[in-house]
């Protein structure tokens, strides 16, 4: 083999392992509180969330309130965002479906935040996994 063969392969293999660690680094010295990307949702065909992730991050509690109060006082199950995707307004059968890992993502974030949202008393977490 020659010499330039070694150095690319050396290359490909530092790169390799650059992109297989990334997870890992891409992660470090951010804030406690943020969830880990593997906790991010299989969400084939539309990854985005509901609403813009800063929109999320301070307003999912008053969006979820709002669903609960539509579908229980008026009936009302559809949700269509500032971008006129629609979503049934559904706790366990949208959100906890991208975000399956409740554990990893939800309480994860509560606990840092010291919330315990009573939800899971009624609502079935993903996995069958109760707080
Ligand atoms: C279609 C999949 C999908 C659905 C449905 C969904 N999410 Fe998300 N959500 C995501 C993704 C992906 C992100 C990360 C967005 C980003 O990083 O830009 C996110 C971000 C968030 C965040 C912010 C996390 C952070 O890092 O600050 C919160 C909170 C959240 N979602 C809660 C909810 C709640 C509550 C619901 C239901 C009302 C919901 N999501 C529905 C996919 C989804
Ligand atoms: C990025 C951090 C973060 C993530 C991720 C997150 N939350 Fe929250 N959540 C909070 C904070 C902070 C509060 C408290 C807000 C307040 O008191 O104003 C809260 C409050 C709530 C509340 C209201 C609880 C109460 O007692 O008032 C509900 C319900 C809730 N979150 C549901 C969820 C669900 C369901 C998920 C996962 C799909 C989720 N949250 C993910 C940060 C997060
Ligand atoms: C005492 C039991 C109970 C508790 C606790 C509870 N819920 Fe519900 N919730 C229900 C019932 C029953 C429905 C009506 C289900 C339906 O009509 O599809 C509902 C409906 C909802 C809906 C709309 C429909 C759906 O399938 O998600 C949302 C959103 C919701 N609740 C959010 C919440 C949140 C957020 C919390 C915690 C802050 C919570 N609920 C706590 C019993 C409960």
């Amino acid at each position: 083999m020659k010499l330039y063969n070694g150095g690319i392969i050396l290359a490909g293999l530092v790169i390799f392992l650059g992109l297989v660690t990334m997870p890992v680094w891409a992660n470090l010295g951010k804030p406690a509180y943020v969830p880990q990307k593997l906790t991010m949702p299989a969400a084939p065909n539309d990854k985005a969330c509901i609403e813009d992730k800063e929109i999320m991050r301070n307003t999912h509690m008053q969006i979820l309130d709002s669903w609960r109060d539509a579908v229980v006082r008026d009936g009302k199950r559809v949700y269509i965002n500032r971008h006129g995707k629609q979503f049934a307004m559904s706790l366990q059968n949208t959100c906890m479906k991208c975000h399956n890992n409740k554990e990893e993502f939800c309480d994860k974030c509560h606990l840092e935040a010291a919330v315990t949202p009573y939800c899971w008393d009624c609502h079935i977490a993903p996995k069958g996994k109760k707080q």
